[in-house]
């Protein structure tokens, strides 16, 4: 009898969603492939990034190593690609890469590749015996999530790299979205102290190894800003020469501005004395009551120039989550999912809206556009959580960015897969990684 009862439980190892969801991710980053134009896929958009044609074969290397090599032990079909697209590239510190675009397989190598791990994936992940865990920590469901997610994230990471493409190497198929919009008035929100919760139990839902374990911190009382920094805030900071001012800036940053030469955010562009903003697919005049799309470096000299500062991780949850009774909630406007009316997130659109958009998705203190429109950059150094274990499966996942050079992020984008607006999901960039989508909101002691 308890044979048959585990036999059954082990048959029903992988739920159909699952699957279901593997697809639906697959349809999206092969739609995002679909807007380059022929000759473009050897583009390096972002210097600091491999070329496009890397991606095309990382997302199914990545799965064809995790699921079929590591958990089923399949053999390889070919090694070389299996190796080749495995990993990215972190764009901290070192050199820049300088590959040819010759160097690269061709796109139907690449493809045809991609077919056949398709095909044989989908096999394994369809049999009724599923496919072995990778103990401790991998179980069938974890593996398949991590595939889900992992290829989520380059959606995201896809989405940005476009965003650097020239206009005319990729095919719009979007106008741009609506701009004009009066800029709401800043305000300043008092957050009382109290407790915020980082993390998350092991053994109850899916999360990266850096989202283990859970951990409550008393946060003292503090004022937080009621939407994101806007275009227009923004732009009284370069007005006033803050690009020039060696005061605000740290000494890493400052050297970081100096070198790179930049002198505004790099989503803007300056038009004889007017400024337009870079969207995916057109440029438009500054949309002034979008949040600013900056590095940490601009976001903390920002906060400096304004006599304020970013929120540490637990100052942003206390933020987003906290309450006056105590209580945290799942997300900022309550318990129920992820929806349209509550922020600009899951590839509802390409580019921002204004901060004012999604009233809906306030916090219960008030605070607008949390998560979606942008990640929020804070002041905390990207760090394991108490009790943290890096994924056995996946070793490097976290622990290479435990470096002291990365900063944690939360929130999400326009390009960010409802998926990963949990609470306890964790983002992290380099200081001078002015790519990503990423505002900041700025707080006072
Ligand atoms: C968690 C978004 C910082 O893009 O570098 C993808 C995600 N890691 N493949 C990144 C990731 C390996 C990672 N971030
Ligand atoms: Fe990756």
């Amino acid at each position: 009898m308890a044979t048959t009862v585990r036999t059954l439980a082990a048959k029903q190892s992988f739920s159909s969603s699952l699957r279901a969801r593997l697809a639906e991710a697959r349809i999206h980053t092969d739609s995002l492939f679909a807007l380059v134009r022929p000759g473009a896929l050897t583009d390096r958009p972002i210097p600091e990034r491999h070329r496009l044609i890397f991606y095309l074969g990382h997302l199914e290397a990545f799965d064809w190593n995790l699921l079929a090599i590591g958990a089923a032990r399949l053999p390889s079909f070919h090694p070389e690609f299996d190796k080749l697209f495995a990993f990215g590239i972190d764009p901290v510190g070192g050199g820049l890469p300088d590959d040819q675009p010759s160097d690269w397989p061709s796109e139907t190598q690449i493809r045809n590749y991609n077919l056949r791990v398709r095909g044989l994936t989908d096999r394994l992940i369809a049999r009724p015996q599923g496919f072995p865990a990778i103990e401790p920590d991998g179980s069938p469901d974890t593996l398949l999530q991590v595939a889900i997610e992992h290829r989520l994230m380059h959606a995201e990471t896809i989405a940005y790299l476009l965003h650097q493409l020239s206009l005319e190497k990729k095919i719009s198929w979007r106008g741009p979205t609506e701009i004009s919009a009066e800029v709401p008035r800043q305000e300043s929100i008092e957050i009382p102290a109290g407790v915020a919760t980082l993390g998350q139990k092991r053994g109850v839902a899916f999360g990266w190894d850096n989202e283990f374990e859970q951990v409550s911190v008393q946060v003292e009382g503090f004022r937080a800003q009621k939407f994101p920094v806007t275009n227009a805030e923004f732009l009284e900071f370069v007005n006033a020469g803050g690009y020039q001012d060696r005061s605000l800036w740290s000494e890493a940053d400052w050297q970081w501005i100096q070198s790179s030469s930049t002198s505004h955010p790099l989503f803007w562009k300056r038009v004889g004395d007017a400024w337009l903003w870079k969207a995916m697919f057109a440029e438009i005049p500054l949309p002034l009551a979008w949040p600013v799309y900056v590095s940490h470096a601009e976001a903390s000299a920002f906060a400096r120039w304004a006599g304020r500062k970013l929120p540490t991780e637990v100052q942003w949850h206390r933020i987003a989550y906290g309450s006056p009774d105590g209580s945290e909630r799942q997300y900022p406007w309550g318990a129920s999912a992820p929806a349209r009316a509550y922020g600009n997130f899951d590839f509802d659109r390409w580019d921002p809206s204004p901060v004012n958009a999604h009233p809906a998705g306030d916090s219960v203190f008030g605070v607008s556009d949390l998560l979606g429109n942008g990640w929020e950059w804070t002041s905390t150094q990207f760090e394991p959580l108490p009790g943290f274990r890096a994924f056995s499966f996946y070793p490097g996942y976290s622990a290479n960015f435990f470096d002291g050079s990365h900063f944690v992020m939360k929130g999400g984008s326009p390009r960010t897969a409802a998926c990963m607006l949990r609470r306890t999901f964790r983002n992290w960039f380099q200081p001078h990684y002015p790519y990503v989508y990423a505002k900041f909101r700025c707080i006072e002691d």
